[in-house]
């Protein structure tokens, strides 16, 4: 469970995100969506601890994130920013080695090893773990990063738009596999999205911001029709009944 408490960043007199409560529960991908700016980034790094709060209090599983240390809190809570502009000279399965770092800090044992091999194949890098970082489309190189944070292997994680760059069949391999790891694993999954319908097809919950705000929070069911997404999004949308599900059309 992830609660935050009148949790408030002020970046300057004009912009401040929050004041946001909100209790994210365990066991379940919650995807956060909104508009440009709505504070959504802001957010998930100020639970994953990246970012300080000028207010209230983050709790992720029982602990109190500004309380609690780095190395503790790297093995319960892993983050994927929505940036990573760091492009090195390292191949893939060095970086994706660095989400071990605070399991085995910086000696890789076989079980490391394993869980990095593990990743990789998850993420179908597999032919590509001797590639340089710069070497990878940028696709490639997203998905690079999410295997990093997912051999972190820790109970919460949150995803900064983690679907940038994927083609269809990367992106759907990705929530097929967030969702399996959520419901067999028990793993939080909080997950910024900008596609709606796969919002509602994948998550458990739909948290919606705007202007710094949380809006909405429910089920997919919930958050799925017309009302609240124009709402959200400023712009009209329509549900329809999809073949899987409700679908919204923004055309
Ligand atoms: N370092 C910063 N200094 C000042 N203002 C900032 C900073 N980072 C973000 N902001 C502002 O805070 C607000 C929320 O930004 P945030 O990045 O959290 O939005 P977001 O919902 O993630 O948007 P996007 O969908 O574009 O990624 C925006 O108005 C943004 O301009
Ligand atoms: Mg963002």
């Amino acid at each position: 469970m992830i609660t935050l408490n009148d949790v408030q960043k002020k970046y300057s007199s004009e912009v401040s995100i929050g004041p946001v409560t909100l209790q994210i529960p365990s066991g379940g991908i919650t995807a956060l969506v909104g508009p440009n700016g709505a504070g959504k980034s802001t957010m998930l790094t100020m639970v994953g601890r990246l970012l300080g709060i000028d207010s209230g209090s983050i709790e992720v599983a029982g602990y109190d994130v500004s309380k609690t240390n780095s190395k503790d809190l790297a093995k319960i809570v892993s983050i994927l920013r929505q940036e990573n502009h760091f492009v090195t000279r390292l191949t893939v399965r060095q970086l994706v080695g660095f989400g071990r770092y605070p399991h085995s800090k910086g000696r890789l044992t076989t079980a490391d090893e394993e869980i990095i091999s593990r990743s990789i194949d998850f993420l179908d890098l597999s032919e590509l773990e001797g590639r340089y970082l710069d070497e990878l489309s940028g696709g490639q190189r997203q998905r690079a990063y999410v295997a990093m944070v997912l051999a972190q292997d820790t109970d919460t994680v949150l995803l900064d738009e983690p679907l940038n760059n994927l083609d269809m069949k990367h992106s759907v391999i990705m929530m097929r596999h967030l969702k399996r790891a959520a419901a067999e694993l028990n793993r939080t999954i909080v997950i910024v999205l900008h596609d709606i319908n796969f919002a509602g097809h994948y998550a458990d919950y739909i948290c919606a911001m705007k202007q710094g705000k949380v809006v909405e929070f429910g089920t997919p069911e919930r958050i799925m029709c017309d009302e609240i997404l124009t709402d959200v999004f400023e712009t009209p949308v329509r549900v329809i009944a999809g073949p899987e599900g409700p679908l919204a059309v923004y055309y």
